[in-house]
């Protein structure tokens, strides 16, 4: 289906934009946020076909089955109702008959007295209140609150939020050093409560607390499906938070996941996350196709990694306090659309969703961008940056800031001609063959596209709607793959062949079936002192 757009790839970036309205006819604003991917090569064909692939691909009736309840999660016979987490003020939602709303509404109610009380002094550790929390999960358990903490810190009044993920025990030792037990809460955050890597880490955890408090447990708590599991680790059931298996572990921060993230800005500032993740949501479900942000990211997505083959992006936020996004969204969009067989279990005629990665601006411009604008791989860019920040006595480091973000998008375009490097090597005082040489480094070819959303400044409501926008876009490109993006069986076999390796590394169990590069590396590891 993409060869009629491949065809429709040669255009060049500045010259589209020689024509009269294109910046303003190739954006999407909603709500303060305006999204410009008129710096694509994308012409007005080629978008009316795109269009016309999402309609046949049936988006609307599929976003449709989402919104309401159906078990669009094929393969593991769930649905996929992460938005009725955010929908405060909406109506009811419905999963096999029963509405979810009072549930959730009664979650997030005692997530928020559990805050305040944690926020306010009233629940408090052996020590006193509560100055520390530590957050120990992975993935979807992790992500999220700590890209969010990091993101909202202007917002932070509450205890300081530490987050421990890795199995590599460098992580939690460090994390632990200078913290004072007494006056430390634990959340386990694990949807399943058998995460290897989390359960190592609570009950490493917990032996550290155990060493200064009579009663750890009562320092623990936990975010989980499993509350039998959470029982017998001996966490109270006031402090354990339950979601459904209709919330998956990348699209969870909207409810109990989020809990690090609202002890640190309280619950007002997590509720206006929410709206805001909501009101995303409300344009999603309502705004004609190519007036609506998530679907058009979508389709100028698909058009660089389908249609021009393009086979990585990259998320460049210009924001420091965005510097965990990038790794959020390679979790989001690879897990949910790295996938090799369709929704029927077939196997895929095209490739699945690209390779995400990106680090913010403007440290990225000295290390990878060199790539971006020479390299003979062409990176589309996805810019984001606020107009304001948060800081009224550094406003000259912002504004720098953000002509750097423009200032990139710019020269991607443009890029330098040899003509305009010869004569840049002329003033310069190079003459004859090395005047040639040193020109042909400085040329870049331009004609590299981007697209560069831009919004105000990064509150909480503008942080739900970003998020909120990334996973639906992720929901568009799944489903015009033809791909079920809330599954993740890749990550399995991985996991399975970890538990096998534990004993063959500590002897207790020979390696003779591993082949030989496994076994060399085993045989290395137990010969080192
Ligand atoms: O890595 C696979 C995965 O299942 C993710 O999807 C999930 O977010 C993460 O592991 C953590 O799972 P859990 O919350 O059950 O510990």
């Amino acid at each position: 289906m993409w060869e009629a757009l491949t065809a429709d790839t040669g255009a060049r970036i500045s010259e589209l934009l020689k024509e009269e309205g294109r910046a303003a006819d190739f954006s999407v604003s909603f709500d303060g946020m305006l999204f410009d991917y008129s710096k694509t090569a994308m012409s007005k064909e080629a978008r009316a076909l795109l269009l016309s692939i999402a309609q046949s691909h049936r988006v609307e009736e599929r976003r449709a089955a989402m919104f309401a309840g159906e078990k669009i999660n094929e393969t593991e016979g769930r649905a996929v109702l992460h938005t009725a987490l955010r929908n405060l003020d909406g109506g009811p939602v419905e999963v096999d008959g029963q509405d979810v709303m009072p549930g959730v509404l009664e979650t997030l109610a005692r997530m928020e007295a559990f805050a305040e009380d944690v926020r306010e002094g009233r629940f408090t550790g052996a020590g006193g209140p509560i100055t520390d929390v530590i957050n120990i999960g992975i993935g979807g358990s992790h992500l999220g609150p700590e890209m969010g903490t990091r993101a909202l810190s202007p917002y932070h009044d509450g205890p300081r939020c530490h987050f421990v993920s890795n199995v590599d025990g460098a992580d939690i030792a460090d994390c632990l050093a200078g913290l004072d037990p007494r006056t430390t809460l634990v959340i386990v955050a694990s949807k399943t409560f058998t995460t290897i890597e989390t359960m190592t880490n609570a009950e490493t955890a917990r032996a550290w607390m155990a060493k200064a408090v009579d009663d750890p447990a009562a320092q623990f708590a936990a975010v989980s499906s499993a509350e039998d599991k959470t029982a017998d680790f001996g966490i109270a059931p006031e402090r354990v938070f339950g979601f459904e298996d209709w919330v998956g572990g990348r699209y969870s921060m909207w409810g109990p996941i989020g809990l690090p993230l609202m002890l640190a800005i309280g619950p007002e500032d997590f509720r206006a996350f929410l709206k805001g993740g909501a009101a995303m949501d409300g344009h999603f479900r309502t705004a004609p196709a190519q007036e609506n942000m998530p679907v058009m990211l979508a389709l100028t997505g698909l058009w660089h990694s389908h249609a021009c083959g393009f086979p990585t992006r990259a998320v460049l936020p210009y924001d420091q306090r965005l510097s965990r996004l990038p790794a959020y969204f390679q979790q989001l969009e690879m897990e949910s659309n790295g996938k090799r067989v369709t929704m029927e279990g077939d196997a895929l005629s095209e490739q699945s969703g690209p390779v995400v990665w990106g680090e913010p601006g403007t440290n990225g411009q000295h290390a990878f961008y060199q790539l971006i604008h020479q390299g003979t791989q062409v990176v589309p860019c996805e810019f984001m940056v606020a107009a304001k920040g948060h800081e009224p006595e550094l406003t000259h480091h912002h504004d720098l800031l953000v002509a750097n973000c423009l200032a990139q998008s710019e020269a991607l375009m443009r890029g330098r001609t040899l003509a305009e490097a010869r004569a840049q090597m002329e003033t310069a005082g190079f003459e004859g063959d090395e005047l040639e040489r040193q020109a042909a480094h400085r040329v870049f070819p331009g004609n590299r596209p981007s697209t560069t959303l831009i919004y105000d400044r990064l509150t909480p409501r503008r942080l739900g709607q970003i998020v909120a926008l990334y996973e639906h876009r992720v929901f568009v490109e799944g489903v015009i793959l033809g791909i079920n993006s809330f599954d993740q069986w890749g990550v399995e076999l991985g996991k399975a062949l970890a538990k096998e390796m534990a004993p063959i590394l500590s002897g207790a169990e020979d390696g003779a079936g591993k082949d030989g590069s496994t076994r060399q590396l085993v045989a290395f590891v137990r010969g080192a002192t």
